[in-house]
């Protein structure tokens, strides 16, 4: 199987061959369930594929189930299911994709899950939801484990819930021994007061289930065949089913409505700026600071209240983000400096700086030691090492020379309305303050161009570009032209101070 970069961290996670007593003999498959509808989320993007720190849903419950290296895993589709399995081969391309029929619930997408199995395949099935995605591989590991030492045929996570309304209870009797599960609808008054529920994770024995789900019937309240009826079964012929609760119950917690979604992004952010904060990044503002999962920073990193970090952004060692800055896909160099901007598929060079109130389009590419200063929207912009374009221009469709100075409102005309065109500024150019480069030109090594110049042909080393008409002053104009106003009256002044200087 490919290696996944979806988690981003690499603190215990040791590879899982090994899954108890058995050791790395005991074959494991893992059931990814997809197939719902999601209606609660009320929308047209499929439940499993909102995202979540900068990953749809199910693409943290793959990363898990790839993390203890099964023999297969398998994702049960079927609302909108090539949307889902076209995402859920992008995160894991060997996965098995099987859809479920028209018969609904999740004892049914378990059921067509398992004909994705090899024949006569005997061992471990581990059943996930692509809806809790806070899960942890050592967490799900330990679970294989506590099942395997025990010798159950279900072992199943739970947890205790202050408020546990929308969940199935975990039911056992006076002695605390496992019974079944029941869900909300189904429930009893009394059994709805039962603070476990069931989380949605489970580890079976491969033969106990195959056995159990042709027996699942759905006379329920939702008409569906419930895996959560196969606990039941399975105790009731015999085999040892228990229910673990679990450490941290952020773990199993689901998403079902864009609250629980909230929420969930919420956790998982603060988890990913703390670990990144032990690892010697300073976060000043934890609750107004965002990191995607796939980011990484080095050491010594600040990052400044409101910012994003997002995508796959990496940032190295003693760089500065923000206050209010966004970088999305972005990579940062050692010790630049990012103030107040947004930058997506950029990349910013050791040292350099950015900001504040800048716009880094796609294909920026800022050299060591550069500058882009205030108001600046840069595309498609090689800017070399030492360049500057320090305030308000637009430069876009362009490479900027080492050391070349862009003066304040510079505007690369890079689109005649049709097409897009490319220039080329030279090294150590000095561009005036409101020069238009008319693309395609370019400006020669050593050259400049005057403030104002408007400049369409090309621009030789070392030459002067003007295009400005050379200045013309028309003597008492403003006297003459706008009598009576606060102007004339200025001008008039300083023609009677000028006199008295004269001594006329
Ligand atoms: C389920 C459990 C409930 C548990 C909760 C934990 C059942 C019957 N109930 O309820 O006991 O407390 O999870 O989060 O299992 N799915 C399919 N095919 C279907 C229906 C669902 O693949 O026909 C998938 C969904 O896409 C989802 C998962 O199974 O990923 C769970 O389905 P959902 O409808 O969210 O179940 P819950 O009501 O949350
Ligand atoms: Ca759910």
């Amino acid at each position: 199987m490919p290696v996944l970069h979806v988690r981003g961290d690499a603190t215990s996670e040791e590879p899982g061959g090994e899954v108890g007593p058995m050791g790395s003999s005991t074959r494991l498959a893992i059931v990814v369930l997809a197939a719902g509808a999601g209606t609660r989320m009320r929308s047209s993007t499929p439940k499993v594929l909102h995202p979540l720190a900068g990953l749809p849903l199910i693409a943290h419950v793959l990363d898990v189930a790839h993390a203890l290296e099964p023999e297969l895993v398998v994702t049960v589709v079927r609302h909108e299911r090539d949307r889902v399995a076209e995402a859920v081969t992008q995160i894991l391309p060997d996965c098995v994709i099987v859809d479920q029929d028209e018969i609904p619930g999740t004892g049914r997408a378990v059921e067509v899950g398992l004909t994705a199995l090899p024949a006569g395949f005997a061992g471990t099935v581990v059943v996930l939801s692509g809806d809790v995605p806070l899960l942890e591989a050592e967490e799900l590991r330990a679970l294989v484990r506590a099942h395997h030492s025990a010798g159950n045929a279900l072992t199943l996570l739970s947890a205790v819930r202050d408020d546990p309304a929308g969940f199935g209870r975990v039911v056992r009797d006076e002695s605390g021994a496992f019974l079944r599960i029941v869900e909300e609808r189904d429930a009893s008054e009394q059994e709805r007061a039962l603070a476990e529920i069931n989380a949605g994770v489970y580890v079976f024995d491969f033969a106990a289930l195959a056995a159990a789900l042709p027996a699942l019937g759905t006379a329920n309240a939702q008409g569906e065949k419930y895996l959560t009826d196969a606990a039941a079964t399975i105790r009731s012929s015999g085999g040892r089913v228990d229910a673990v609760p679990v450490s941290d119950p952020w773990q199993v917690a689901g998403v079902n409505d864009r609250v629980q979604l909230s929420e969930v992004a919420r956790e998982l952010n603060a988890r990913i700026v703390r670990r990144w904060q032990l690892a010697g990044v300073t976060v000043q503002d934890p609750a107004t600071t965002w990191i995607d999962r796939n980011v990484s920073f080095g050491e010594d990193v600040t990052i400044l209240p409101g910012s994003q970090v997002l995508g796959a952004t990496t940032v190295a060692s003693g760089a500065v983000i923000g206050p209010d800055t966004t970088l999305v896909d972005c990579e940062v160099g050692e010790g630049a400096v990012i103030k107040r901007s947004d930058a997506q598929l950029a990349v910013i060079g050791a040292r350099a700086t950015v900001g504040p109130f800048s716009y880094l389009r796609p294909g920026t590419e800022l050299g060591e030691d550069g500058k882009i200063g205030a108001y600046v929207e840069s595309k498609n912009a090689r800017i070399a090492e030492g360049a500057k374009v320090p305030h308000l221009s637009y430069v876009g469709d362009v490479e900027i020379g080492p050391g070349s100075n862009i003066g304040a409102g510079t505007i690369v005309a890079n689109y005649d309305g049709v097409s897009k065109h490319r220039s080329v500024v030279g090294a150590q150019v000095r561009i005036g303050s409101k020069t238009v480069l008319v693309s395609p030109v370019s400006v020669g090594d050593g050259a400049y161009t005057a403030a104002g110049a408007i400049i369409r042909k090309d621009v030789p080393p070392g030459a002067l570009g003007m295009s400005v008409a050379a200045q013309r002053n028309v003597e008492g104009w403003t006297i003459e032209h706008r009598p009576d106003t606060p102007s004339a009256a200025a001008a008039q002044a300083a023609g009677d101070d000028a006199d008295e200087e004269s001594g006329d």
